[in-house]
């Protein structure tokens, strides 16, 4: 049997946070991140829930590649506030961290029902407002722990690209490569089906039409608003697929030297995609031909894929090798093994085309070194 679950209430386009008016609770629980605050654009959520009398407490200790500490922390918060609806405002570690909340806020106590969760994106990104997936880190072990519970999947996610106008170009470079991650991943995975295809191929299109336009020019709202719904797409798409070794190997780099998640994506793919090629050519030539890529046979459709992929990096400052990354080479090398064990047990690594060995992994690692 072949399956697509998708449960989330999809709301876009402006006054899409009206949504908010329209829901039925005694308390709201806001989760956020520091410049959410500062920005005025936490105000504009509790303003609607001002507007219709609904008590509400913000949590705002978000910080990017959430800690397990944070969500304990925001989970008593939520225990002792008591609200049954949380509202997750900001990019992945936001969303993520309000996914964690309510998860272990439940597991803590049994009178507390899951509450309502919405999410409101403010990058594009990670498709977390869709996703059953929340990216938690051990910070004591530098681990990437990804959490997979239908319960995290949000019941409503509010899509207004107006949030997302502030994203600086690098965050909007290495968040919108994470959007094609995901979408090549759910494309090329094992899992793959009729229904995730569309999606992805789908946000694939959206990414190399609108990305380069949205990282030049903040302000193009119509670059913004297509680069949101294809990011939602691609999350739409990889939660019912899996994803791959890209992530598998960008948990353990973000984990051990705190790469931003999209930025670690961006690097990795082009080499994930040269060794999935072996298994998965066939499937890369037809994304290649989907997408008005050269596709003769499955050596150029494989090969245009990462040139475009290579292209657009390169357009956007995205370095081809982890060793412009910041990152001294002792260090990375003295980690390489650690990393690929990770990689190795990471969740998206059971969905990878191809399966890799530690060695395989190892050496990846070193050819992107
Ligand atoms: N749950 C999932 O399905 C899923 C999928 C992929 C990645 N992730 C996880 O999500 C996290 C990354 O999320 P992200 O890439 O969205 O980044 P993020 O949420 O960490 O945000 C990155 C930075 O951008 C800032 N920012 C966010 N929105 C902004 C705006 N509108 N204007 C200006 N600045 C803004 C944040 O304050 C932060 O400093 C990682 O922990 C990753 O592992 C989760
Ligand atoms: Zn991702």
């Amino acid at each position: 049997m072949t399956q697509f679950y998708g449960k989330t209430k999809i709301c876009y386009g402006n006054y899409a946070l009206d949504t908010l008016e329209e829901l039925p609770c005694s308390k709201a629980f806001v989760v956020t991140d520091p410049f959410m605050v500062k920005s005025g654009f936490a105000d504009q959520v509790t303003s609607h829930l001002g507007r219709h009398n609904v008590p509400h407490s913000v949590f705002s200790d978000v910080e990017p590649d959430p800690s397990l500490e944070t969500v304990k922390k925001g989970a008593a918060a939520l225990l002792t506030c008591k609200a049954d609806l949380i509202i997750a405002l900001g990019g992945g570690s936001a969303i993520d961290t309000a996914k964690g909340i309510a998860y272990f806020a439940c597991k803590a106590s049994s009178e507390m029902n899951r509450p309502t969760l919405l999410a409101i994106p403010t990058t594009s990104g990670t498709g977390s407002e869709v996703t059953s997936i929340a990216v938690i880190t051990d910070k004591e072990h530098g681990v990437k722990i990804p959490l997979r519970d239908e319960s995290l999947i949000p019941d409503i996610a509010v899509l207004d690209a107006r949030f997302t106008r502030t994203v600086p170009p690098s965050v909007t470079a290495a968040t919108g490569m994470d959007v094609l991650t995901h979408a090549i991943e759910a494309y090329i995975t094992r899992n793959h089906n009729a229904f995730t295809d569309l999606l992805a191929v789908q946000a694939i299109n959206y990414v190399f039409k609108f990305l380069l336009r949205a990282y030049k020019h903040m302000e193009d709202m119509e670059a913004r608003e297509m680069m949101l719904l294809g990011s939602c797409m691609a999350g739409m798409a990889f939660n019912n697929s899996g994803l791959g070794i890209t992530h598998s190997m960008a948990h353990a780099l973000g984990g051990h030297f705190h790469v931003p998640h999209g930025l670690a994506n961006a690097v990795l793919l082009p080499y994930a995609i040269r060794f999935n090629s072996f298994d998965a050519g066939v499937r890369c030539r037809e994304l290649a031909r989907v997408i008005g890529l050269p596709h003769e046979n499955v050596e150029e459709g494989t090969k245009s894929l990462i040139y475009a992929i290579d292209t657009l990096n390169d357009a956007m400052g995205i370095p081809a090798r982890i060793r412009d990354l910041r990152i001294d080479e002792k260090a990375f090398f003295a980690a390489v093994d650690v990393m690929a064990a990770h990689a190795l047990e990471d969740l998206c690594t059971a969905t990878n085309p191809r399966r890799p060995s530690l060695g395989d992994l190892k050496e990846l690692f070193a050819q992107a070194w």
